[in-house]
């Protein structure tokens, strides 16, 4: 990909200097900074494409706690790049864009997350990773999408549980577990978006295909669905899979890997309520390669986290970690 030049007047250190081929810039600048690139699957096609890793957000997590490098350039959302920080105090890690946020991290604010926990002081917190640090440190164990079942499933049969943030996963988790837990009330804005009524159509248009859904989607979506897991386990799905077509629900960035690893198989994104790209999470296309370029150039925008946080945030992550091995 290449910029347009600006004239010489128009430069600054905020500004790419061009003409410029960003890919080969990036991969320059990442062996200059000893720097590793973790990409998320929601990402734009061309930031997937100059990562080094590409996965869901345990994936992500594991592969940010055996971090060598000195830096994380992390193509994700703010959450994510916070867990990066929190996994590894002495590196710097960038995030492109620091307003890449997370409608289901901010459904969860700490001040009243704190009273919610002790209302029920019982209870053992675990915390979808999709959170602040703030809420992870007032947490007993972070899970994924990945292993929320199963790290449910290792919790004694008589321990009282608070799940949060997002109400859709805990439904998921106290259905597959046979748990009765107590759900904080917020939710992901792009999976939330999914019509049932245009998913039975699509349906009616693809009968052979079959229907895959991330677990934060809504259940009335989920019942619809041949299979049902984190961004990782779909594509492992599709790729097992003797079936060529796939609806596809969830953020339509993860079509990015299937069809590239599946080249002769069909994908599908699923229709959102609307006539718009809602299956785009509008925080994770914040990142762009300009900015990605920007970041490492200046070393800048980086994550920066208060050390008793993260501290507190460090113990739940490495209780998933280790009941995920
Ligand atoms: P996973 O990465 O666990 O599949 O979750 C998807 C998601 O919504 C990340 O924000
Ligand atoms: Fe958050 Fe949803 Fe975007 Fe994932 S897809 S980052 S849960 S808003």
């Amino acid at each position: 990909m290449f910029l347009t030049a600006p004239s010489p007047d128009q430069l600054s250190d905020r500004q790419v200097h061009s003409p410029i081929d960003l890919s080969k810039a990036i991969a320059d600048l990442k062996l200059e900074l000893n720097a590793v690139v973790l990409a998320h699957y929601y990402q734009d096609p061309d930031l997937q494409d100059i990562a080094d890793y590409i996965g869901d957000s345990l994936g992500l997590s594991q592969a940010a706690a055996d971090c060598k490098a000195d830096v994380i350039v992390f193509l994700g959302v703010h959450f994510m790049a916070e867990t990066a920080k929190i996994l590894n105090p002495n590196k710097l890690v960038l995030l492109p864009d620091l307003d890449a946020g997370c409608s289901l991290a901010d459904s969860c604010p700490p001040d009243r997350f704190a009273l919610f926990k002790a209302a029920h002081p019982d209870h053992l917190v675990i915390s979808y990773i999709n959170c602040s640090a703030a809420i992870k440190g007032m947490s007993d164990i972070i899970c994924t999408s990945a292993n929320a079942v199963a790290i449910v499933n290792q919790i004694p049969k008589d321990q009282p549980i608070i799940f949060a943030p997002d109400r859709n996963l805990g439904r998921y988790v106290s259905e597959q577990t046979g748990r009765d837990m107590l759900l904080w009330d917020g939710a992901c804005i792009v999976h939330e978006i999914f019509s049932e009524r245009k998913l039975v159509e699509l349906k009616l248009i693809y009968p052979q295909a079959d229907i895959i859904a991330h677990p934060e989607c809504e259940a009335n979506v989920l019942r619809h669905a041949d299979y049902i897991g984190s961004t990782t386990g779909l594509l492992k799905y599709v790729q097992k899979s003797d079936r060529q077509e796939f609806i596809v629900v969830t953020e339509s960035g993860v079509i990015h890997q299937m069809q590239k690893t599946n080249p002769f198989k069909k994908f599908i994104p699923a229709p959102p309520t609307s006539n718009c790209a809602c299956n785009e999470c509008p925080y994770m296309r914040l990142n762009t390669l300009e900015k990605v370029y920007l970041a490492m150039k200046n070393r800048s925008p980086e994550i920066i986290l208060d050390e008793q946080i993260r501290q507190a945030a460090l113990k739940p992550m490495q209780r998933m970690l280790e009941m995920s091995k």
